[in-house]
This record gives structure tokens, C-alpha cells and sequence, in this order.
């Protein structure tokens, strides 16, 4: 079972990702737990529940405040927790990391918005992680994916019918095979035979054959 703390602004974007397909059952079948919490909750300012302010040395945009982000970690930390700051100046997250973060126990993943947030955030986390060399709006949809890839490779989340061990990246700079089903020619563009013969042997060989090789 892993277990996930989200803290964000925008805790509704959560809600349909977390409520169908893989991510549902994962939690239903208790190897997954996601709680996103809004991070106005720890906003010294009681009223107006400000997160944000302009950044010091003037320029454009918001900043987020570290006290929130502070309050929140500290709050929700546990003794087996890892943090992780979404930011697109962090650490690449790719397969191998999403495997790592699979065994860990406790995460938190802090959802950075506007400009980002104040960089003395960085002393309180364990990590800072990027999803891709792209600037979004906000950290959740990059949150959503890292709960999502890493949810899959937790034992037990995927049946064996769509098991991880041939799927791109599992090793390094190696992607998928080809896939076909049903009607075997369309538009002229036929099955290969070999998919079509029921030789399990050739198939796999074809299938060793067939993936595709990346640059690293
Ligand atoms: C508009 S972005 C801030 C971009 C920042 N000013 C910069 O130039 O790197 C707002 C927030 O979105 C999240 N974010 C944006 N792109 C991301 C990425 N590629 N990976 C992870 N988080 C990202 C971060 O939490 C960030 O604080």
C-alpha cells in the first residue's frame, strides 16, 4: 500500500482521476490511498486565505509562499515520508523513478501555481521533480501522473493480463512491440502473419525483433 498527500490550490482537478479505471481499483483493492488537501487550510491569513504574493526584486506574476507550504509538509509528514515539489526545474521523472517511488510508503507531492514558489521551499523536501521539458500551469496534472505511473507498478495493481514487464522503458532506452487486434486488414494494412500463425515461439521472437530501440 502506498499513500499519497496531495496539497494544492485546486483540489477538485483530483477528482475525476481518482474516481475511474486503474487508480479506482487500486484503491479499492488497498494498494493505494490519495488524500489532496487545500493548501489554503494552512494560510496564516485566516480570512482571505492568501497563499501567493507579488515576488521580492519586482517582476511578473505571483510567488507562493513558503509559510503555507511549510505549515502543510509539516503537518502531514509521517517518519517513513518522502516530499517531492513539483517544479519544472527538478529531476526528471521517468520509469525508473516511478519503480523507485512504487516501494516507498508515504508521498507528498507539493502542486507549485503561478510563478512557482518561494525557494526556500527547497530546504523542507526531499525532492524536486519534473514531468517533462514543458512549462504547465500548475503542478497537478504532473502529479497526477507521477500517482498514476507509479500506482501501476505497485504488486498486485495490474491483473496479469496487462502486466509491466514488456511495456516501453522497462529497460533503459527500450520501447514496446507493435500491437494488432481486430479485423486483421484495414485499409490494406494487414495483421503481420506471424501474429496471425499461433507459433507462441516465432511470435515472441517477432516481438524481441520488433521493439523498437531509443536513443539514449
Ligand atoms: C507556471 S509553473 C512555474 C514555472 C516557473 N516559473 C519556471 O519557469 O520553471 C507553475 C507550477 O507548475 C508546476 N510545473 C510546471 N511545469 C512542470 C513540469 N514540467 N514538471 C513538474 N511540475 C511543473 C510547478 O509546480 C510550478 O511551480
Amino acid at each position: 500500500m502506498i499513500s499519497f498527500d496531495v496539497v494544492t490550490i485546486f483540489p477538485q482537478m483530483f477528482d475525476g482521476i481518482l474516481k475511474e479505471s486503474i487508480l479506482k481499483r487500486a484503491q479499492d483493492g488497498e494498494h493505494l490511498q490519495v488524500k489532496v488537501h487545500d493548501l489554503r487550510d494552512w494560510s496564516p491569513d485566516k480570512k482571505h486565505r492568501k497563499v501567493d504574493d507579488p515576488p521580492y526584486g519586482g517582476g511578473a506574476g505571483m510567488v507562493m509562499m513558503v509559510e503555507p507550504i511549510v505549515a502543510a509538509i509539516r503537518d502531514l509528514k509521517q517518519e517513513n515520508s518522502y516530499v517531492v515539489l513539483l517544479s519544472a526545474s527538478g529531476n526528471t521523472f521517468n520509469q525508473a523513478k516511478a519503480l523507485d517511488y512504487s516501494y516507498k510508503e508515504h508521498i507528498i507531492l507539493i502542486c507549485g501555481h503561478y510563478e512557482g514558489v518561494d525557494a526556500r521551499v527547497i530546504e523542507y523536501i526531499d525532492e524536486e521533480v519534473c514531468v517533462g521539458e514543458f512549462v504547465m500551469t500548475g503542478g497537478e496534472i504532473p502529479a497526477m501522473a507521477i500517482i498514476d505511473a507509479t500506482t501501476r507498478l505497485i504488486h498486485g495493481v495490474l491483473g496479469n493480463e496487462d502486466s509491466p514487464l514488456d511495456e516501453s522503458f522497462q529497460e533503459e532506452g527500450v520501447l514496446e512491440y507493435p500491437h494488432y487486434t481486430r479485423p486483421e486488414e484495414f485499409e490494406n494494412l494487414r495483421v503481420p502473419d506471424i501474429l496471425l500463425s499461433g507459433n507462441h515461439a516465432q511470435i515472441k521472437k517477432w516481438r524481441e525483433e520488433h521493439r523498437k530501440k531509443k536513443a539514449v
